[in-house]
């Protein structure tokens, strides 16, 4: 939710920050902004819309070392111009960019900005007048930095510059992430080392409540009470090569290709000399000391929670629970006496999750997160982290995550069944390579899917997903797929539960994605197939092989059936895909969505 980007050095900034702010267009992209500065003052460039759109309102006759940038996702006031970041104070000697949610802005406004007419509908704005306020009560531009940072409730992660400074950027973060950028002659400052990537690979992880002085040489990291803190920058393990598109037409077509070579590298990584799958001794125990597990997530990550249940009893035997992270809160279930906590979380960053989180230490308890991102908010605080190796995600909708997440909530099944001397009745190293190999199968049979997309989807207003048991969840991840990029109204439901109220909604001609990949249910989801026909539906069932039968629309090749939903989610992420092309929808950057949410 917003991305922001800063430079300061010896190079001209436009270019860098642009650069920069299409690496993080996936955070938001409602608006985007820059403002550099330079012996004439600042300037700022502002548009509704992509950076494409930013990119065309540029003066590129402005040349200037030091400049900050932001991509909008919007949370107070609309998508506009005037509500896009950078913003000015009063006197525009200040300007800013702001990732996060200023929780008590109205408030401040009202103690502190009376006289001031705020330009704005954001709650950030509030942030650069104070700034200046200060400053023109006698305190330097730190203290008055500072001083604004210690009045601020909710979360952050900013930059400002002061026209009467080109030497300095002002940095501050807390919730939100935001990282320094290293190099000679210059720094950088970003919501995610992807967006600097082009001009370096080092930086320092900031914490929560710290500010930071970036100038061109040098770096100051300080708490709110001005200490200095000393801190070892680290390499960013990313190659250029996996934020690029290469020759695919979309990121979201890429990561889900992506897929086999994801799962291989998953098994490598967790794999020990000997090749058996291994995890931390000390997640173990944490695992075998907790009498229930309650996997906490969103979204897609929620729907890889389900299926991770069925792992995680059905291999290792502990009972787990799975909780939508936003409701959480007001809906806690009664704890159990040894609880763990297992936050899975693609971005690492989810708010909703990370407010769970921070309720669950506060109780004592322990938690471990599964995440992509290394570092991130989520495995920072957590006690434990399991990485899924996915290589970064960047399109909205959420596929190699999905499939790499499940990889791993597999791994982390069955090595803890071991653990407690339970028999695992298959090699899952064996499996997970043949659910590789599957996914290869499927990657090469995009035009069926294509056809499918066409058939069934191109003019219809809704579409449903059915499945039983393990079927079910993957259905309602096939939904949530083809909702988000194609603006189909879609519903995934179990087999069982439609007589009960949802066959109503079916009528002639009406999509039913009908999932069986699961032996002991095959017969009983054919049968609500056959309810669903018999009053108009559009059937598409896809099977696994061996389940098959001359009804079927696809045959997916057949996996261990406890690991199903690896390989059937291939096609509804593909046929989505293609429902959302053949719609003219913008595949990767759906419309209102954000890929990492940070706020609440
Ligand atoms: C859907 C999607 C979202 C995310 C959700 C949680 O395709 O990507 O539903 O799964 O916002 O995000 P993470 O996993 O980053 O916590």
């Amino acid at each position: 939710m917003c991305g922001i980007v800063g430079y300061i050095g010896y190079n001209d900034s436009k270019e860098i920050l642009l650069k920069g702010l299409e690496k993080l267009e996936y955070r938001g992209y409602d608006s985007a902004g820059i403002a550099v500065i330079n012996n004439d003052g600042v300037r700022i460039f502002k548009e509704k819309g992509r950076i494409a759109d930013l990119r065309e309102a540029v003066d590129n006759n402005v040349e200037a070392n030091t400049g900050i940038g932001h991509t909008r996702w919007a949370t107070h006031g609309v998508p506009s111009k005037t509500n896009s970041h950078p913003h000015q104070s009063d006197s525009a000697r200040f300007t800013l960019v702001h990732n996060g949610v200023i929780e008590n802005y109205d408030l401040l406004k009202r103690e502190y900005l009376q006289k001031v007419t705020l330009k704005s509908e954001t709650d950030t704005e509030v942030i650069v007048q104070l700034v200046e306020l200060f400053v023109n009560d006698g305190l330097t531009v730190e203290e008055a930095f500072r001083k604004t940072l210690t009045l601020l409730h909710g979360s952050y992660a900013l930059a400002l510059i002061d026209e009467q400074d080109k030497e300095t950027i002002y940095v501050a973060k807390n919730k939100s992430p935001l990282l320094v950028g290293l190099g000679f002659g210059f720094n950088v400052v970003a919501s995610d080392a992807m967006a600097m990537l082009q001009v370096t690979d080092k930086y320092v992880e900031l914490m929560d409540k710290e500010m930071v002085l970036v100038k061109k040489d040098e770096v100051t990291i300080q708490n709110l009470n001005g200490d200095v803190i000393n801190r070892e920058p680290y390499t960013a393990e990313l190659d250029a090569s996996d934020i690029e598109k290469g020759t695919y037409p979309h990121y979201m077509l890429k990561e889900i290709d992506e897929q086999p070579a994801v799962m291989r590298k998953i098994i490598q990584n967790y794999q020990n000399d000997s090749g058996e799958l291994q995890i931390d001794q000390d997640i173990l125990s944490a695992m075998n000391d907790s009498d229930r597990i309650y996997i906490i997530a969103a979204g897609t990550s929620y729907h890889a929670g389900l299926v991770g249940k069925q792992f995680l009893e059905r291999m290792a035997q502990i009972p787990v629970e799975v909780h939508i992270s936003s409701e959480f809160g007001y809906n806690m279930p009664l704890l159990s006496k040894k609880p763990l906590f297992i936050f899975i979380s693609q971005s690492g960053e989810t708010a909703d999750s990370r407010q769970v989180l921070v309720q669950i230490k506060e109780m004592g308890h322990k938690s471990l997160t599964i995440t992509n991102v290394q570092g991130s908010t989520l495995s920072r605080e957590a006690d434990y982290t399991l990485l899924l190796h996915a290589g970064p995600e960047i399109a909205v909708a959420s596929t190699k995550a999905y499939t790499a997440q499940l990889a791993v909530l597999a791994i982390l099944a069955e090595v803890t069944a071991k653990s407690r001397d339970i028999e695992v009745p298959f090699s899952l190293v064996q499996e997970l390579g043949i659910v590789a190999n599957a996914m290869e199968v499927l990657r090469d049979s995009k035009e069926e899917f294509e056809a499918i997309a066409r058939e069934y989807l191109s003019v219809t207003r809704n579409c449903f997903f059915i499945g039983r048991g393990i079927d079910f969840y993957v259905g309602l991840e096939g939904a949530l797929k083809l909702k988000e990029i194609s603006y189909i109204q879609a519903e995934g439901f179990a087999g069982g539960e439609l007589k009960h109220g949802t066959i109503a909604l079916i009528e002639e001609g009406t999509p039913v994605i009908a999932l069986a990949t699961q032996k002991f249910v095959n017969l009983s989801i054919r049968g609500n197939v056959k309810e669903v026909v018999a009053r108009g539906a559009n059937p598409c069932i896809i099977s696994m092989d061996g389940l098959n039968t001359d009804e079927d629309r696809f045959v997916i090749p057949e996996v261990h059936e406890l690991l199903t939903p690896l390989i059937s989610v291939v096609p509804m992420q593909l046929i989505s895909y293609y429902a959302a092309l053949h719609r003219d929808c913008d595949v990767d950057k759906p419309r209102n969505l954000a890929k990492s949410v940070t706020v609440e």
